[in-house]
């Protein structure tokens, strides 16, 4: 099937960023996706704490909020869909505008702040799920909750049994005050909570993911992690979008506030996923995302620790065709590197990605 993308994306990009966004997620929730699905090899087969993965790259937190589009998604040939971020409540999020396309940048500056439909809207629509395929659910707090864990447990218990896996976003820039659960005091009470809410489950054992900011220094990083670990949860997400606007960003919109993504992400996120790995020795699986654009992209993060990765902002500017040329590209390389699993290049170059700071350089 020829890639009709670039005609679309004319369309898409002539209406507000926005705009462009609903009318995506709402034509692939109406099963209006001429695309091809891309295929996954053998060699991309990946199993990650209990969850058997058709390929490691996924469709990143953000995209589906409300979880109108999930089935889609796994259909266009995700190996996995995050959904979210979703709030107890159901909000607005902040003023429009607050979406900003930066193309000379292949970037996206958003302050959208959490705008979800709730927990209500988002467990009904997961609870209909009749394709296979994983789907994650990322929980955030109300912008007015006096009371941040009773949030994420809220969600978690609400989301436990009809996800895969949970997402516990801490590291969202656009909630005032969100980053700063990422501080220890703060971070091990969460997780506690969130361990005790676990072990009284009776679905068996669902996976926990913390996503982190990659604005963190590699020690804090490494420290978030090894709290993780105490703690029992089974992976860590770096990272979210940047508060960082590095001197080369070109685009119009580079002053705009809120958290940047795309490729200008790429390499501190990198670097940072890199340390953490480095510094935890392989005992917590990692998901690499920021800035992945193609295979060489994918691959790098998987070679610099990550067990799965994640994309959003790419699929703004090259549509879903991307993720075959992803797949191809990347089953190419494990073989041209004499590898036959995805698994055997994960961390491989981990030293590599350096061990300074990451943010030197922005
Ligand atoms: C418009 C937009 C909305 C996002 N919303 C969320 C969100 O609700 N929760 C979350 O954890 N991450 C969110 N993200 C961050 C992405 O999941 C991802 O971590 C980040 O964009 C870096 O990946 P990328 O460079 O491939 O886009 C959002 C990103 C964008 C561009």
């Amino acid at each position: 099937m020829i890639d009709v993308f670039p005609i679309l994306r004319r369309l898409l990009h002539a209406l507000p960023a926005e705009t462009a966004h609903r009318v995506t997620v709402r034509a692939l929730a109406m099963g209006i996706a001429p695309f091809a699905r891309a295929t996954s090899r053998p060699s991309l087969a990946t199993s990650v704490r209990g969850l058997a993965f058709p390929n490691p790259i996924g469709l990143a937190a953000g995209f589906d909020k409300n979880a109108e589009a999930f089935a889609a998604s796994t259909a266009l040939g995700f190996g996995f869909v995050e959904v979210g971020t979703v709030t107890p409540r159901p909000q607005l999020g902040n003023p429009r505008p607050r979406l900003f396309r930066l193309p000379e940048d292949g970037a996206v500056i958003n302050r959208m702040g959490f705008n979800n439909d709730g927990l209500d809207a988002v467990a009904t629509r997961l609870a209909r799920r009749s394709v296979p395929g994983i789907v994650g659910a990322n929980l955030g707090r109300n912008k007015d909750s006096a009371d941040a864990i009773a949030d994420y447990v809220a969600g978690f218990d609400r989301l436990y049994g009809l996800a895969d896996y949970l997402t516990i976003n801490v590291s969202s820039p656009n909630t005032p005050g969100l980053r700063d659960l990422q501080a220890r005091e703060r971070l091990a009470p969460l997780l506690g909570a969130l361990a005790g809410a676990r072990a009284k489950r009776r679905e068996g054992h669902r996976p926990i993911l913390l996503k982190i900011a990659p604005d963190l220094l590699g020690d804090e990083a490494c420290a978030i992690a090894e709290l993780a670990l105490d703690h029992g949860i089974d992976g860590l997400i770096i990272g979210n979008t940047t508060t960082a606007r590095p001197v080369t960003l070109r685009g119009r919109h580079r002053g705009e506030a809120g958290g940047l993504s795309g490729r200008p992400l790429f390499e501190p996120s990198t670097r940072l996923l890199a340390a953490v790995y480095r510094g935890l020795a392989g005992r917590l699986p990692l998901i690499g995302v920021g800035g992945i654009g193609d295979a060489e992209d994918a691959y790098e993060k998987i070679r610099a620790g990550a067990s799965l990765v994640q994309l959003y902002t790419a699929l703004v500017y090259q549509g879903p065709g991307l993720l075959a040329r992803i797949l191809d590209g990347l089953a190419a390389r494990l073989a041209a590197d004499g590898l036959t699993t995805i698994g055997q290049a994960v961390g491989r170059d981990a030293a590599r990605f350096g061990a300074e700071n990451p943010k030197e350089g922005r």
